[in-house]
């Protein structure tokens, strides 16, 4: 079966080598298989949640755009679109917003911890907290409703943020849906080896620890210098290391074979200098994203090819949420006047024409039931019960099972009724509820 993957990338900072590897370069592996259909796009409504500077918003956005491309997506495969590109996203997160239990949302992650800092700080817990920070999941699962994307790869420290999307499509399903599925319910895809590179201090690399090492700017130069910050122990060139005491081996393994991986290894047990290992890690590094930075570097200096890129992805993007929005509106109730008129007139096709259970009691004491078309046909008609529940519980069964509980039910046809409209009747019935 196809599968929808969708990832999106908060547009606040400069990528570094832990979002190229953690994300970026597992998404466009994955872009390329044939079973596969991907959207990947630049959250930058997000980023202004988090971020009140608009140079910095610009910068990264473009940035952004531009690693992802040089890194080898291929906008022909893959919707590659900005977030605020697709009008329909913050239309749908108000639908969403307006099923969404405030309860949900406030034991989201990232409220939480603003409100127990602001506790622990003596603040009324709300201190600095906006309404975007708060709704924050809402605006998100919209960005995934809204392409129906079955897989979402995103880090641990998301995986919340999906489940309560698939609490919301649940929930709208539920109220909207009229026995349908209008959302489908997307899966966290978290990949925990890829998450844990480490950055300068061994610590996990994040622009919170202040330990990125830089994917293009800089330039080889940058890379190089970060590299040579990463910290290791004392140790003389000659004398045996540890490789598990450093940064230096898993960044290797990032960037290498399985062979290549473990002579790295060996030669760093066998007395590798931390310098020569530096350089090593160097030039592995430099050997695949020296060739993307220029990719990178060239990009960046046309930045109207880099829009025209993103134009033709909003485009496609939008011919699949557009539609799909104006379902949704029409959903909720809000359709132009015209349909809505002519749907008024219309003889009703759904609830009106099912067929009904009904249970009674007779004068000799007992408890039946029969089920009736709409005009009154009897499809079938129960024996008597002592008890009305024993009635109520034949019911439930017929209209929960279908044709396999008639073949063990106390019932009979209504006259000149055929075995297949009495299955047809209770298949409508299953459909229904
Ligand atoms: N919130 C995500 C992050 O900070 C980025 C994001 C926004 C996202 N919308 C998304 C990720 C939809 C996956 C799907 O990492």
């Amino acid at each position: 079966m196809t599968q929808r993957v969708l990832t999106g990338i908060t547009t606040t900072g400069t990528p570094h080598l832990g979002n190229y590897v953690g994300a970026i370069r597992p998404a466009i592996a994955a872009s390329r298989r044939p079973d596969t259909e991907s959207f990947f796009f630049l959250a930058d409504y997000h980023a202004l949640i988090k971020c009140d500077d608009p140079a910095r918003v610009e910068r990264s956005r473009m940035a952004l755009a531009a690693t992802w491309l040089a890194a080898g997506l291929d906008p022909e495969r893959v919707v590659f679109y900005r977030q605020s590109d697709i009008v329909e996203i913050p239309e749908l997160t108000w639908l969403l917003t307006c099923v969404t239990a405030k309860g949900l949302m406030n034991r989201a992650h990232a409220y939480k911890a603003a409100t127990d800092q602001n506790q622990a700080a003596g603040e009324d817990p709300d201190f600095g907290v906006s309404m975007g920070l708060y709704s924050y999941p809402i605006l998100m699962a919209a960005d995934i409703l809204m392409f129906n994307a079955t897989q979402v790869p995103v880090g641990r420290d998301q995986v919340q943020h999906i489940e309560m999307a698939r609490d919301i499509a649940q929930r709208f399903n539920h109220l909207f849906g009229a026995g349908k599925e209008l959302f489908v319910h997307p899966e966290a895809v978290v990949d925990s080896k890829l998450e844990l590179l480490p950055g300068l201090d061994g610590r996990k690399m994040s622009k919170s620890y202040d330990n990125v090492i830089p994917l293009f700017e800089g330039g080889s130069r940058g890379l190089k210098d970060a590299i040579a910050r990463i910290v290791t122990d004392s140790r003389l060139p000659g004398e045996p290391k540890d490789p598990e005491s450093t940064a230096l081996s898993t960044l290797f393994d990032a960037f290498a074979d399985a062979d290549e991986a473990r002579d790295f290894r060996d030669e760093l047990r066998g007395g590798l200098g931390w310098g020569d290992a530096k350089q090593r890690l160097f030039e592995r590094i430099e050997a695949e994203i020296g060739p993307m930075r220029a990719h990178y570097d060239e990009l960046m200096a046309q930045p109207e090819r880099i829009e025209e890129i993103m134009q033709q992805g909003a485009a496609r993007a939008r011919a699949i949420a557009a539609p799909f929005l104006a379902r949704l509106r029409e959903a909720v109730g809000l359709r132009p006047f015209h349909l809505q008129r002519d749907a008024e007139k219309a003889p009703k096709q759904t609830k009106q024409a099912l067929p009904q259970f009904k249970q009674y009691r007779e004068a000799d004491g007992r408890f039946y039931f029969k089920l009736s078309t709409q005009d009154g046909r009897v499809l079938l008609q129960s024996r008597g019960f002592e008890e009305g529940r024993e009635a109520g519980q034949w019911i439930g069964r017929l209209k929960r099972e279908g044709k396999t509980a008639l073949a063990e039910a106390p019932v009979e046809a209504g006259e000149g009724v055929s075995a297949e409209e009495i299955g047809a009747a209770l298949a409508s019935l299953a459909e229904a509820s």
